[in-house]
């Protein structure tokens, strides 16, 4: 085995509920890193696993009778089979709950108490019971009440381990300014301003509230929470403080992390800090992507618009969803689901670019040399930018795929394709077929042709591991030459090489049909009432006559722009255009929206609302949002109604 190594990470996720194609995106991403470097002669470790302590486990457990051991023993089982259905090739599956993992949480959190970075406190404030949350007195709204639902708060206090974060804020600073840590890079100065420059603050580690966690072992009745539990399995699953696993020198400091940005704080922040204190060195690359989102909004469970990825599959096939979702998302913006650009993507790119131009090429080796082609050659000037772009396509390729921007990588992969099928057009074989002396010449073309192709799949085949290995059977490419180093080459296949008719790759899908049947599969699948139970609809409230709605003067309204309220986790200040000129309005939505998802979009607000003062801050309405389980979503509405029209 190669002494280069490659440690890459997708975050271990909450077996809270099954997977759906929001999930997927990074394992999908991380494995087709994985295999990338593993072709490039990497030993690569490629982690991956389920994160299953926490209330809300142990909440869904007893809602469904059984221990929380046993409930997530049954999503990880769904989780790991979706893995194998997406062809996921991981080298190690950490679950939370491994006794391993368990210990040696229990050691590095003794460790930093030991050392002086983990003290006992206490939260302090003014406690909202619904809300789940504690305020400070400053960030209560004008009547002392909860700032996000504006319902009384009391008094309360509860004991907590505390991990010091202050002592490596500089650290910090520099690492997410003066490095290449994190990408996109552009993320870092928000981080520094949001949360390092007004004082990084302490992170609560324990808490005595529920019980499926890992034990405190010097206080029992403390578990330790979330974080030191679920960021530390980067290194435990390496073997760090346990003897399960032996690989810790050989593949520590990770190579990249892939997060997606609800947790991005998490591991810039966070996780350095903690490596910190334990003397550790750091990950390479934090890299951060936006979310997969269905009309606008993150997918969830409980807002009823998850795309089951298993029901895509059994459709197009898992290669097909690997490609749609990592051609989609750009590093750092969000990517919209949509069944029919999902569709087109697989017509025109999968069945009409890729699919085409291997079953033209190799049915004209067939129809013209039976099979087999000659050994004779005729160059052509025609033939040097194909070939200069299929020789030049593993470098472009690499860059891409170390900077993490896998949508370029198949940008680049497929221009080649392109490239291919404009070069069938301009030779025109069919043309040098009806002449005997051009037999050498439409060799020529031929094996070109089948050189792009076997070039280009090589490299797909680390995004598309399924498909590719029945190209190479069709245009006779023996596995033995499929390497990174012929990737690099043109002319690896034999002169004489024999192709071999196959099946169709992807067949061409009617799109209108295609579309139209999906819709009805994901709308049947959506929530039923039954699932409204579980979300907690709020019930319908008194009836009102149609003059008491005529009291509430709702406007279309744009933001214009929009930042986090300083020393308010909760609150967003908005700058919005009503038509009528710009209203300022505060709202708790901080938690689920960044001002980046909001600037630019047009949102509903209760125009006539009582100026009120949130946390200091003045705010001239409230924003239209739903209530959907335990998360809030703002409405969005199309951006050709004009600011200020009303709502009736
Ligand atoms: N357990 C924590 C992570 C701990 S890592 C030390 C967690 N789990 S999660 O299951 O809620 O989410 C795991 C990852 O999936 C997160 O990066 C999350 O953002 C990502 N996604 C969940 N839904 C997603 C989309 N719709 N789109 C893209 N990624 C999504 O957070």
């Amino acid at each position: 085995m190669s002494n280069k190594t490659f440690y890459i990470t997708t975050p271990i996720y909450y077996p809270s509920g099954n997977p759906h194609i929001g999930h997927c995106y990074t394992t999908v991403a991380c494995d087709s890193i994985a295999r990338y470097k593993r072709m490039q002669g990497y030993d690569v470790m490629f982690l991956t696993g389920t994160d299953e302590h926490g209330q809300k486990i142990e909440e869904k457990a007893a809602e469904q009778g059984v221990t929380p051991q046993q409930y997530v023993d049954g999503i990880v089982k769904i989780f790991k089979n979706l893995w194998s259905y997406m062809n996921i090739s991981y080298d190690r599956y950490i679950r939370t709950t491994d006794g391993y993992h368990v210990e040696a949480v229990q050691k590095i959190f003794k460790a930093l108490y030991d050392k002086g970075y983990i003290y006992k406190g206490e939260y302090t404030g003014k406690y909202c019971t619904p809300c789940e949350s504690f305020w400070t007195d400053s960030q209560l709204d004008e009547n002392g009440c909860c700032p996000e639902c504006h319902r009384e708060v009391k008094e309360a206090k509860e004991e907590s381990y505390f991990f010091k974060m202050s002592p490596f804020a500089d650290r910090i600073e520099k690492l997410l300014l003066e490095t290449d840590y994190l990408r996109p890079k552009t993320r870092a100065q928000e981080l520094v301003n949001n949360f390092i420059k007004p004082g990084l603050e302490d992170l609560c580690v324990s808490r005595t509230t529920f019980k499926w966690g890992i034990p405190v072992t010097f206080d029992e009745k403390h578990v330790v929470y979330v974080w030191i539990d679920a960021l530390n399995n980067y290194i435990t699953a390496l073997g760090y403080e346990n003897s399960a696993h032996s690989d810790f020198d050989k593949f520590w400091p990770a190579d990249v992390h892939m997060v997606a940005k609800d947790i991005m704080r998490f591991h810039a922040i966070i996780w350095p800090a903690m490596l910190m204190a334990l003397d550790l060195p750091l990950p390479k690359h934090l890299a951060v992507h936006g979310w997969i989102t269905f009309n606008g909004q993150k997918m969830s469970k409980s807002l009823g618009n998850v795309v089951d990825p298993f029901v895509l599959g059994e459709r197009y096939g898992a290669d097909a969803i690997r490609y749609h979702i990592l051609r989609e998302m750009a590093l750092g913006s969000d990517s919209s689901f949509s069944n029919k650009i999902m569709i087109d993507r697989i017509n025109s790119d999968l069945a009409n670019d890729l699919g085409n131009l291997v079953s033209r090429t190799v049915a004209m080796v067939i129809k013209y040399f039976d099979g087999t082609l000659p050994a004779d050659r005729e160059a052509d000037d025609l033939d040097k930018e194909l070939i200069s772009m299929a020789e030049n396509l593993r470098t472009n390729v690499d860059r891409c795929v170390d900077e993490t921007q896998l949508n370029n990588a198949l940008a680049e992969i497929f221009k080649v394709i392109s490239r291919a099928n404009k070069y069938i057009d301009e030779t025109a074989p069919w043309v040098l077929a009806k002449d005997e002396a051009k037999k050498a010449r439409l060799a020529t073309v031929l094996y070109n042709l089948l050189e792009s192709i076997r070039i280009s799949t090589t490299l797909l085949s680390c995004f598309m591991p399924t498909t590719m290995p029945k190209v190479w059977e069709q245009i006779g490419a023996d596995e033995s030459l499929i390497t990174y180093e012929n990737a690099g080459k043109f002319g690896v296949l034999p002169q004489n090489v024999t192709v071999h008719k196959g099946e169709v790759l992807f067949p061409r899908l009617d799109i209108d049909k295609e579309t139209e049947e999906l819709n009805a599969i994901l709308l049947k699948n959506a929530p039923k009432s039954e699932d409204a139970d579980k979300a907690n609809l709020a019930p319908i409230s008194e009836t009102i006559k149609i003059d008491d709605f005529g009291k509430i003067d709702l406007r279309v309204a744009e933001v214009k722009s929009c930042e986090k309220v300083p020393k308010a986790k909760k609150l967003l200040c908005l700058q919005l255009d009503d038509g009528f000129g710009t209203r300022q309005v505060v709202s708790g939505i901080a938690k689920w929206y960044t001002p980046e998802d909001l600037i630019g979009k047009k949102i509903i607000v209760v125009a006539n609302l009582a100026p009120a003062k949130l946390c200091g801050v003045e705010s001239n309405g409230m924003i239209v949002a739903a209530d959907v389980g335990e998360d809030a979503r703002v409405i969005f509405v199309d951006k050709d109604i004009p600011n200020g029209s009303k709502l009736r």
